[in-house]
C-alpha cells in the first residue's frame, strides 16, 4: 500500500484533482489523503467544485485563506508540514504553480518525502508572475515531474533536470473535460438562465494579477471588453480579486447591459459557457486549453503564454492587454472571420494522463 498525499488549494486544483483521485482511489494498492489549504475557500470558488465533480470530501482542510504572498505561503507551510509529519506518506502530490503548489512541495522536500508535480516544465518565460517562480522552484523540489506536453519535457532537460525523473503524461484537465462534459450538458442550465444563444457571445474571464493590479491595464482591458459588447453580448465571470480591483476603480456604473459580469460560476456551467462561445477571451491558463478541448477560438490577454502549442495551431492568439484599440480589433477580427486555418492536433494526449499519473508513481515507488 502507498499512502499519497495530495495538496490543493485554488479552483483550477480541483478539477486536476477531480480527474487523478478518482484514478488513484480506483486503485487498492493507494491510499490518498486529500489536503486542502484553503487558499480558495468562498462556495463558489471551492465547495461547489467539490459538490459537482464529486471530489472526495477533504480529509484536512487548513483554512489558510488570503493574505501577502509570504504570509499566505508561509503559513500553509507550516500547516502542510504537521500533517505530513503525522502521516508520513511515500509521495506527496502537488498540481500546477499557485502558492499551494509551492507550499506543499517544499513542506515534503524538506522532510526527505518525494513530491511529484503534475503540470511540470511549463514557462512564461515572466518573472514577474508569482506562478513563474512557484513552478520553477517546484519542479527543482520534485523527484517526479510529470510533464504535460513535449515542451514542457524540454523545459525540464533544458533547466537540467534529470530525464529519468521525468514522465510526459499529457494533460489532466482534458481527462476532466472528457469526462464531465457529458454531466454538463445534462445538468448545467446557464445558457437559458443569462438568456444566451450558442455561438451568439464572448467568453471572458480577467483574474491574473499583472491584469488586476494595475489600474491602468485593467482598465483598458473592461473598457475594451464593454465596447466588444455592443457587437456581441460578452459574459465574465468575475474572480473575487477582479472584483475588488474594479470596485476600486469604479467603473461598473457606465458599463453596456449586455457585458454581463457575473458570480464565479462551477465547472459545468463553465464547460457549457466555453463550448457555447463564439470565441474566449481570457488570462486564464486552464480555460485557454479548455477553449481548445471545444474547439472555440480564444485571445489570451497577455504578453506570453505557457500554452504556446495552442499559438503554434492557430487556435489562439496573444493580445497583450496594452492597448485598448488592439484588444478591440483583434476580437472583431475575430468575429468577422472565426479561424479557418486552425489546425487539427492532440498536443495533450488522448485522455489518459490520469492513468499515466499512477502509473508513474507506482512504478517509481518499487
Ligand atoms: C490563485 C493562483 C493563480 C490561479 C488562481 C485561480 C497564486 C499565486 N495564484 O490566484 O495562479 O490562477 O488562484 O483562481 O497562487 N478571494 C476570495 N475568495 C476566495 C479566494 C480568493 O474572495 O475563495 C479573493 C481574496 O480577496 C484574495 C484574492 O481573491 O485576496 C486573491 O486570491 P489568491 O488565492 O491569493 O489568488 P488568486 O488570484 O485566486
Amino acid at each position: 500500500m502507498i499512502k499519497i498525499v495530495t495538496i490543493v488549494g485554488a479552483r483550477p486544483q480541483f478539477v486536476k484533482a477531480a480527474a487523478v483521485s478518482r484514478v488513484l482511489r480506483g486503485h487498492p494498492g493507494v491510499k490518498e489523503i486529500l489536503l486542502h489549504t484553503g487558499q480558495h475557500y468562498d462556495d463558489q470558488m471551492s465547495e461547489i467544485f467539490f459538490h459537482e465533480m464529486q471530489i472526495p470530501k477533504p480529509d484536512v482542510n487548513l483554512g489558510v485563506g488570503s493574505g501577502p504572498q509570504g504570509e499566505q505561503t508561509g503559513q500553509m507551510l507550516s500547516g502542510i508540514e504537521k500533517i505530513l509529519i503525522q502521516e508520513k506518506p511515500q509521495w506527496v502530490l502537488v498540481y500546477g504553480d499557485t502558492n499551494s503548489t509551492l507550499a506543499g512541495a517544499l513542506a515534503a522536500v524538506k522532510l526527505h518525502i518525494p513530491v511529484a508535480h503534475v503540470e511540470a516544465g511549463l514557462r512564461s518565460f515572466n518573472k514577474a508572475m508569482p506562478e513563474e517562480i512557484n513552478r520553477i522552484l517546484t519542479d527543482h523540489m520534485s523527484d517526479l515531474l510529470l510533464a504535460p506536453t513535449k515542451t514542457a519535457v524540454e523545459h525540464l532537460l533544458l533547466e537540467g533536470i534529470s530525464v529519468h525523473s521525468i514522465r510526459n503524461v499529457g494533460d489532466v484537465m482534458y481527462d476532466a473535460a472528457l469526462f464531465y462534459a457529458p454531466q454538463a450538458e445534462k445538468k448545467s442550465r446557464i445558457l437559458e438562465g443569462l438568456s444566451l444563444t450558442p455561438k451568439g457571445f464572448v467568453l471572458a474571464t480577467v483574474h491574473r494579477a499583472e491584469n488586476t493590479d494595475d489600474p491602468i491595464i485593467l482598465e483598458s482591458l473592461f473598457q475594451a471588453l464593454n465596447s466588444i459588447s455592443k457587437d456581441l453580448p460578452v459574459v465574465l465571470p468575475l474572480h473575487p480579486r477582479t472584483r475588488s480591483s474594479l470596485e476600486k476603480l469604479n467603473i461598473k456604473k457606465s458599463l453596456n447591459s449586455s457585458f454581463k459580469m457575473i458570480d464565479p460560476v462551477g465547472y459545468f456551467d463553465m464547460i457549457k459557457l466555453t463550448q457555447n462561445a463564439r470565441f474566449v477571451m481570457t488570462d486564464s491558463g486552464g480555460l485557454q486549453k479548455e477553449a481548445f478541448f471545444y474547439r472555440t477560438p480564444c485571445l489570451t490577454l497577455r504578453t506570453e503564454t505557457e500554452w504556446v502549442e495552442l499559438v503554434d495551431l492557430g487556435w489562439n492568439e496573444l493580445v497583450p492587454p496594452v492597448s485598448k484599440e488592439a484588444i478591440i480589433s483583434k476580437a472583431q477580427a475575430l468575429m468577422e472571420k472565426p479561424t479557418s486555418s486552425a489546425k487539427e492536433a492532440s498536443p495533450y494526449g488522448k485522455g489518459q494522463a490520469s492513468v499515466k499519473v499512477l502509473d508513474a508513481l507506482l512504478n517509481i515507488a518499487q
